[in-house]
């Protein structure tokens, strides 16, 4: 508190809606939850590049990647999740305030965590996307095998093995990636997006 106290946030000229009109669409945070392995990143990807190819400004914050920098230092227990997403919705937040649509993607495992995020966002702003597949598959696909180490120990915490995942419990969209493969699944997102007047 005392920290930021003689802190006074700097109202911007170039205004959020400005930015908005001048790409011709409005931006948003698409947040991708899901297990690992569950095809988060994949997802995110085809959307952004979806994006791209229609002319959309947007942009990937990826979990392995952040954490990598911005979030070096953070590991897995519940206190330093709920940082890693807390300061991942801030970052998203600025990314929306410069007009990008932005894809996150991230085990976010916590609901509570997740709302918090949301509430940093207008109405319609903030898209949550569960990206829906059973645990069994998620560790037969194992693409880091990191589910192999997680069930010898090797691994703590591990989400889904040794610490817990809530689902979302009312996302605006649903991925059932053991059935819906990634070119339709990214086309729902873009109808969505369509829908919703955001594109
Ligand atoms: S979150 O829970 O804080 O949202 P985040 O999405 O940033 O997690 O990072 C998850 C990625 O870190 C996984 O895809 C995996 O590659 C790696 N990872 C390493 N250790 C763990 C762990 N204990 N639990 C989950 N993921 C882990």
């Amino acid at each position: 508190m005392t920290i930021t106290k003689n802190v006074m946030w700097h109202k911007a000229v170039v205004t959020k809606e400005d930015r908005n009109q001048l790409n011709q669409h409005r931006s948003a945070v698409i947040w991708f939850t899901g297990l690992s392995g569950s095809g988060k990143s994949t997802l995110a990807n085809a959307v952004d590049l979806k994006l791209f190819q229609n002319k959309v400004r947007s942009y990937v914050l990826d979990g392995d990647n952040i954490r990598h920098g911005l979030n070096r230092g953070l590991g897995f227990s519940e206190r330093d999740r709920k940082e890693n997403i807390r300061r991942i919705g801030e970052v998203a937040k600025l990314f929306v305030d410069s007009g990008i649509i932005t894809l996150t993607a991230f085990i976010s495992p916590f609901q509570e965590d997740r709302d918090r995020v949301r509430q940093l966002f207008r109405n319609k702003e903030f898209i949550e996307v569960y990206v829906k597949c059973a645990l069994e598959e998620c560790e037969r696909r194992d693409p880091k095998g990191l589910y192999k180490k997680a069930r010898i120990g090797e691994i703590q915490h591990f989400t889904g093995i040794s610490s817990p995942y809530e689902a979302p419990l009312n996302p605006e969209i649903i991925i059932d990636t053991e059935h819906v493969a990634v070119d339709e699944a990214s086309t729902k997102i873009i109808d969505y997006l369509r829908r919703n007047k955001i594109i």
